[in-house]
């Protein structure tokens, strides 16, 4: 077997210091979450998921472990598999396990070094199904290899609860442009974390052993170490709040004090007290996505969850 050829579009170091400019110059203060991913960042995500506080990861793999036949045979075969920002491809491995003789996989990731090797890892474990990794910023739009011939229908598998960390614009252009992507028979696989009890909303955003904090705070060193920055990380304090409508945590870093940063030779002031947006979180209601496919064309055909309605997958296919 040859290893999957990456198709590497990722976005720039320019591209990165104009998106943390703008977000600064901002008010209120952003940086997009996107950028939270980097190599430190993706292996803190991962310890994240194992976190007992953070019960999306386990809750949703639970329902894939449980369901994952039932939702192959909703997708049926020859399916053409695409999974943007597909991590560390564990749960697509659910599908692949059960799809019958899907014909390709296509994951798209931002992270180069993980896309590559998990990539690799797939297609020795599934040697029938051709394997096409793309690296880029799947939220900045993508172009994917052509579709072979064999192909029944495009599936677009997008596990984790990602679209709870898009605003709701921005969630619905997304679902919008999928819809393209798999076309009029396609299908959208989608994993959403739902509405439910604060408390564990807040301890799953601000775990005791403070590894969200670590998460949230590397995206300031990585400014640091990738664009010439001088923030002092023990200046900014981790918060994660909830905010009802739209339901969702907002994950902020919050300057302890009055003081100035310098980014590539750019002064940025921040007050005391002054917030620093990197992350919303959103927990939508059943009905929240029901309303939400609505909106693009789009119907739930199905919804697999857990004993706790914490978490669902749902089956989206283009309204009659
Ligand atoms: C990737 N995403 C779905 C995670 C979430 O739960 O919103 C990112 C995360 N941020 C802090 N903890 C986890």
């Amino acid at each position: 077997m040859t290893d999957p050829v990456v198709r590497d579009v990722a976005p720039s170091t320019e591209a990165f210091l104009e998106a943390v400019c703008a977000g600064l110059t901002a008010d209120p203060k952003t940086l997009p979450c996107k950028f939270l991913y980097d190599e430190t960042g993706a292996r803190l995500f991962e310890a994240i998921c194992t976190l007992d506080e953070y019960y999306p990861t386990r809750t949703e793999l639970s329902i894939l472990m449980q369901h994952a036949a039932e939702m192959a045979a909703e997708l049926g075969p020859h399916v053409r598999l695409v999974e943007p920002g597909s991590g560390s491809l564990q749960k697509v491995r659910f599908l692949l396990d059960h799809l019958t003789d899907p014909v390709d996989f296509v994951p798209i990731d931002i992270s180069l070094e993980q896309l590559t090797e998990e990539a690799r890892q797939v297609a020795v474990d599934f040697p029938g199904i051709d394997v096409h990794p793309v690296c880029a910023d799947y939220t900045a739009g993508f172009s994917l290899p052509e579709v072979p011939d064999q192909a029944a229908r495009t599936v677009v598998f997008f596990p984790g609860s990602t679209i709870g960390n898009l605003e709701p614009g921005e969630a619905r252009e997304f679902l919008e442009r999928m819809a393209q992507v798999v076309g009029p028979r396609g299908a959208i696989l989608l994993g959403v974390d739902l509405k439910k009890d604060l408390d564990v909303l807040h301890a799953a955003y601000d775990d005791a052993a403070g590894v969200t904090a670590a998460f949230n705070k590397n995206l300031l060193a990585r400014i640091n170490r990738e664009l010439d920055a001088d923030f002092d990380l023990a200046s900014f304090e981790h918060s994660a709040r909830y905010e009802a409508a739209p339901s969702r945590m907002v994950l902020e870093l919050v300057s302890t004090r009055e003081q100035r940063v310098s980014i590539a030779g750019t002064a940025f002031r921040f007050a005391a007290g002054e917030p620093i947006r990197t992350e919303y979180s959103h927990k939508p209601s059943h009905a929240d996505v029901v309303a939400m496919a609505a909106a693009t064309g789009l119907a739930v055909r199905r919804c697999w969850t857990d004993a706790r309605a914490w978490f669902g997958v749902f089956l989206l296919e283009r309204a009659a």
